[in-house]
């Protein structure tokens, strides 16, 4: 069976795009592929994070895993800090790699564009999201849009170290679905829907009660030609509706623009509130049930077992072609 590696931040506000581009992803694998998803905490602590907030977001992200249909009996949940050898494996992959790569990367000079020196930890990022694909011999990462350059990095290093070392690394292929691996800001189309941005409407976190999500939909930027058609360079805001409507619905998106000829965005608008909020309402519903539970608890300290019992020869044999040890 191929090895399927993926991780989310614990940091809040898991929403649809996470859902549609990556978890939605977790959940189709699991059946036929040898399954490890990680709350990667690690990440998160980048950029300053409160203690206890970090630690409830860490849960949060658990029971959301196991709502959206992660099943622990097929799948290794657990959390990435518990693992040390992702820490480990960083910083020997970290001699392996150049600033010049990093520099590169679009997600840090994104975030780094209004700073003139950054944490360390964020320039180093993409290396540690490389350490943890390649600690467990992943064959396959899903993962949305964004992280496409962060698993080019990982194969960059991946075959370098194969090239120097001789054979250390599988090098894994990055696994993207067509209808989701982007999602779009609500409020400004032209940008990714976002964790952390300021506005909550422009986004549909996986929590959202129907009226939040009706709110959001409704007020979601269209444009003023009043016709339901996919044109992303045209009609940004329009074209993500329609992606987002597909993706849960599962209906094409050629049907979806046959079924609203005519009608005007109103009436689109509600019928998403409507598939929206029918698809999340069981996801919520379970992680009310599992997000206090001793189980979860359980769940992720075997999952951090399982994860560190994969990981033990693979650094193992990192140790050997680095002549690190005795
Ligand atoms: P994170 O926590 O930002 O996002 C988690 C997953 O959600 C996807 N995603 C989206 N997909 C579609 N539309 C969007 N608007 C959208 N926003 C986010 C992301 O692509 C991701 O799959 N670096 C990663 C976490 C990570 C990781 C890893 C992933 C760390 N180590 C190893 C895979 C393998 C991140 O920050 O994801």
């Amino acid at each position: 069976m191929k090895r399927v590696f993926s991780g989310v931040q614990p940091t809040g506000n898991i929403h649809i795009g996470n859902y549609l581009g990556a978890l939605k992803q977790f959940v189709e694998l699991q059946d036929d592929h040898d399954c490890i998803y990680c709350i990667v905490d690690l990440h998160s602590i980048t950029v300053p994070q409160d203690p206890k907030a970090l630690q409830k977001s860490i849960l949060d992200v658990a029971a959301l895993y196991l709502a959206v249909g992660v099943d622990p009996k097929k799948s290794t949940v657990f959390v990435q800090s518990q693992v040390s050898g992702h820490a480990e494996l960083a910083w020997i992959l970290m001699c392996n790699s150049y600033t010049g790569e990093l520099s590169r990367m679009t997600q840090f000079k994104q975030k780094n564009r209004d700073r003139e020196s950054a944490p360390a930890g964020l320039f180093t990022y993409p290396i540690l999201m490389a350490a943890d694909i390649l600690l467990y011999d992943t064959d396959v990462v899903p993962v949305g849009n964004d992280q496409k350059q962060h698993i080019e990095l990982t194969r960059d290093i991946a075959l370098r170290v194969n090239n120097t070392c001789g054979k250390t690394f599988v090098v894994p292929e990055g696994r993207f679905l067509k209808a989701g691996a982007r999602v779009m800001s609500l409020d400004d189309p032209t940008s990714k829907m976002s964790k952390s941005n300021e506005n909550a409407h422009s986004r549909i976190s996986l929590l959202d009660d129907a009226n939040k999500i009706k709110k959001s939909i409704m007020k979601a930027t269209t444009d003023s030609e009043g016709v339901v058609r996919f044109d992303v360079e045209n009609k940004p805001g329009v074209s993500n509706l329609l992606s987002i409507y597909s993706a849960f619905s599962g209906t094409p998106i050629e049907e979806l623009e046959k079924t609203y000829a005519g009608s005007g965005y109103g009436d689109f608008k509600k019928d998403l509130v409507e598939v929206v909020v029918s698809n999340l309402a069981p996801i919520q519903e379970r992680y009310k049930e599992i997000r206090e539970s001793q189980e979860l608890l359980d769940i992720l300290k075997e999952g951090a077992e399982k994860a560190n019992a994969i990981a033990r020869p693979v650094l193992e044999r990192v140790h050997k072609r680095f002549g690190l040890g005795l």
